[in-house]
């Protein structure tokens, strides 16, 4: 990180004052042995201001080093990181932010997530979070998973409101109570796995638009996203795809294209068996299944 103009390409501000960019680039599951480091530098080449990690999924080491070799200056980048179950359920929360910053090689996060609401702790994550932010650990805080009713828990147990909620959203996974919830609220909703895993790509409906628009059908899910003012988080290990993702359709998309992408949710999630209201029965579940894809 060292000197550049470049800015974000565009912002949205958050409830505490802060701003995110527009669009993300997710950081699960892109491997190890330096492929994460290469994805992440050719997303900085490609135009991603935005990084979205998380301590669970093991690389913030393999993103620090692509950050520490860009030429960009720290204020345009956006470094969001999580803390996963295990550390909210033995207590060890400040320990795991302080471990983030050191494998990221950052003094400040700009986004720091509770990565799921895990029951009877989430609200003792919380006050360790409000304490990091006071310290200037990290600017803006958060949550990722939370149903409108965690939310309401957490606003009515807290001093400070989430910044963000992370949710699972593509058009085949629309949760538009927490949508609505959060926009109500005033809380910037993210969509992970905003392709569904690349599950809706070949949705006739949604090559339609694209052909329309000479556009890929991926292009045409994260501006339905964008429209709807929810960050997308795209992830691939493909420098074609990863430069595709951030390029923006050439006229936006109708009310009625809107409408017809919308119109195709499944409430079907990639990861089967998740249910963040009864989270704590689930939680095995949850971790083999991401030890066997990660
Ligand atoms: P790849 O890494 O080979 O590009 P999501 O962000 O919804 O979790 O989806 C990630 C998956 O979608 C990855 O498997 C990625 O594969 C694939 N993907 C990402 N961008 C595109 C694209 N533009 N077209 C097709 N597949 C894509």
């Amino acid at each position: 990180m060292k000197g550049s103009a470049m800015k974000h390409p565009s912002l949205l501000p958050l409830n505490d004052g802060n701003d995110i960019p527009t669009i993300g680039f997710g950081t699960f599951d892109l491997g190890g042995n330096g492929q994460t480091t290469a994805a992440v530098t050719c997303a900085l080449k490609a135009g991603y201001r935005s990084f979205d990690c998380a301590r669970y999924y093991g690389n913030e080491r393999e993103v620090g080093q692509a950050l520490a070799q860009t030429d960009l200056l720290r204020e345009d980048l956006f470094i969001t990181t999580k803390v996963w179950n295990d550390r909210q359920l033995d207590g060890t929360v400040r320990q795991s932010i302080e471990e983030s910053l050191y494998d990221l090689g950052l003094d400040v996060l700009d986004l720091l997530l509770v990565h799921w609401p895990v029951e009877g702790k989430f609200i003792d994550t919380w006050k360790v979070f409000e304490q990091a932010q006071s310290e200037h650990l990290v600017r803006s805080i958060g949550v990722s998973n939370f149903t409108a009713e965690h939310l309401d828990q957490l606003m009515a147990a807290s001093n400070v409101p989430p910044a963000v909620n992370q949710v699972e959203r593509s058009p085949y996974m629309q949760d538009d109570q927490t949508l609505d919830f959060c926009k109500k609220h005033g809380i910037v909703v993210e969509a992970w796995s905003p392709l569904g895993r690349g599950g809706c790509l070949d949705d006739p409906v949604i090559t339609g638009i694209a052909a329309d628009h000479e556009a890929t059908a991926a292009q045409v899910v994260l501006a339905w996203h964008l429209q709807q003012g929810v960050v997308p988080l795209p992830r691939s290990k493909n420098p074609q795809r990863i430069a595709q993702n951030i390029q923006p359709l050439k006229k936006k998309l109708s009310k009625d294209e809107m409408r017809a992408i919308s119109a195709l949710n499944r409430n079907e999630p990639v990861v089967k068996g998740v249910d963040p209201l009864h989270f704590a029965p689930v939680l095995n579940h949850l971790s083999s299944h991401f030890e066997t894809t990660t």
